[in-house]
């Protein structure tokens, strides 16, 4: 598999910190010191996430000089999708008028990384010629804004990878370890008279500190592993894209490869913790003012809900 372009798409409304003092018992200082954090977009009035979706796919189809036409599979990675069906993916096919099969996986913020794996798995099998990655969240949906410990932490956007067969995909690792205890989030039980306890909706809620420990320990065994599967060194790799949750975690996996701070590219500044948009969105970002330049090797690593991981060597 490799990439041969890259979209997002981001919604247009920006909260900065300073407007969540508003309604939060919190400083712009904190959330700065705490997470790196200044802003984040959030989807407002009439924008839909199947709409930034599809934005997110026209852009890479147009930077490909291809159409939805040339599509034959469409994954989308979405924590929160729009509906509870159908699924993401086909809102946003019919956006995009494409007529191929489509779905959406849950990954939390490592969806991106699983939807590489899978959209590696149809063209390897020759089942698939091109398969669409999205990632499509809206996280603001799943926040508790009462919450000062979470809500100020998140942001939406989608991103888009075209994929086709090839050898970009160098080596990747997933795990996943269920445990729902530390990050979690309950949809309405329903009103069925079966059940014994119907749930009622229950907001994002996180453990922070146990997720940051998770994500230290995790992220720096899954890059160590993929490096020694491509045989790289650290010094060999131009970028290391990493999950955009904290910019406490990214410095410290920096700080354990030894690598200066231009090889670590952040957007969490002013897009905050996009969940598994994080990572497509940024390369994009990086693609469009010309930081991503082909041929460039490229660590990928990402954590989230489940608990899952992923990490990937990829040559763009
Ligand atoms: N403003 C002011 N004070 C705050 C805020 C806030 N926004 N949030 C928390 N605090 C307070 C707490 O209440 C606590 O006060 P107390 O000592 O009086 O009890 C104090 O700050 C310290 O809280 P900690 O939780 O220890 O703060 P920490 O430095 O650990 O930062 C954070 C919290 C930012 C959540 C951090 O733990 C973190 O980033 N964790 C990882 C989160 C993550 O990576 N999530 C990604 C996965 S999410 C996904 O996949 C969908």
């Amino acid at each position: 598999m490799r990439i041969i372009s890259f979209g997002h798409a981001l919604p247009k409304r920006s909260v900065t910190n300073q407007e969540l003092t508003a309604f939060l018992d919190t400083t712009d200082e904190w959330i700065v010191e705490h997470t790196g954090i200044r802003s984040r977009r959030i989807l407002s009035g009439k924008e839909t996430v199947s709409g930034l979706g599809a934005k997110a796919a026209k852009m890479a189809l147009t930077r490909a000089g291809l159409t939805a036409k040339d599509v034959d599979y469409i994954l989308c990675s979405t924590t929160a999708g729009e509906m509870t069906f159908p699924a993401t993916s086909c809102l946003i096919q019919e956006k995009l008028g494409a007529t191929c099969p489509s779905m959406d996986l849950n990954a939390g913020c490592t969806g991106f990384l699983y939807a590489l794996d899978m959209a590696d798995a149809l063209l390897s099998s020759g089942k698939a010629k091109r398969v669409l990655v999205l990632c499509a969240e809206q996280i603001s949906r799943l926040s508790d804004w009462t919450d000062r410990s979470t809500c100020v932490l998140f942001g939406d956007a989608a991103g888009a990878a075209l994929c086709e067969a090839g050898d970009g995909l160098k080596t990747i690792r997933l795990s996943a370890k269920g445990n729902a205890t530390p990050l979690h989030a309950w949809p309405d039980g329903g009103n069925s008279p079966f059940l014994e306890d119907r749930q009622p909706a229950q907001p994002l809620y996180m453990n922070g500190q146990e997720i940051f420990k998770f994500a230290v320990s995790h992220s720096s065994r899954d890059i160590a592993a993929v490096m020694a599967d491509a045989d790289l060194t650290a010094d060999q790799v131009d970028h290391f894209v990493l999950h955009q949750a904290n910019l406490r975690i990214i410095e410290a996996a920096r700080a354990r490869l030894k690598q200066p701070t231009e090889k670590f590219p952040v957007n969490i500044h002013d897009h905050g913790n996009t969940s598994s948009a994080c990572i497509p969105v940024l390369l994009s970002e990086m693609a469009e003012d010309g930081r991503l330049l082909r041929g460039q090797t490229l660590v990928l690593s990402a954590f989230g809900a489940g608990l899952t991981t992923g990490a990937a060597v990829l040559q763009y």
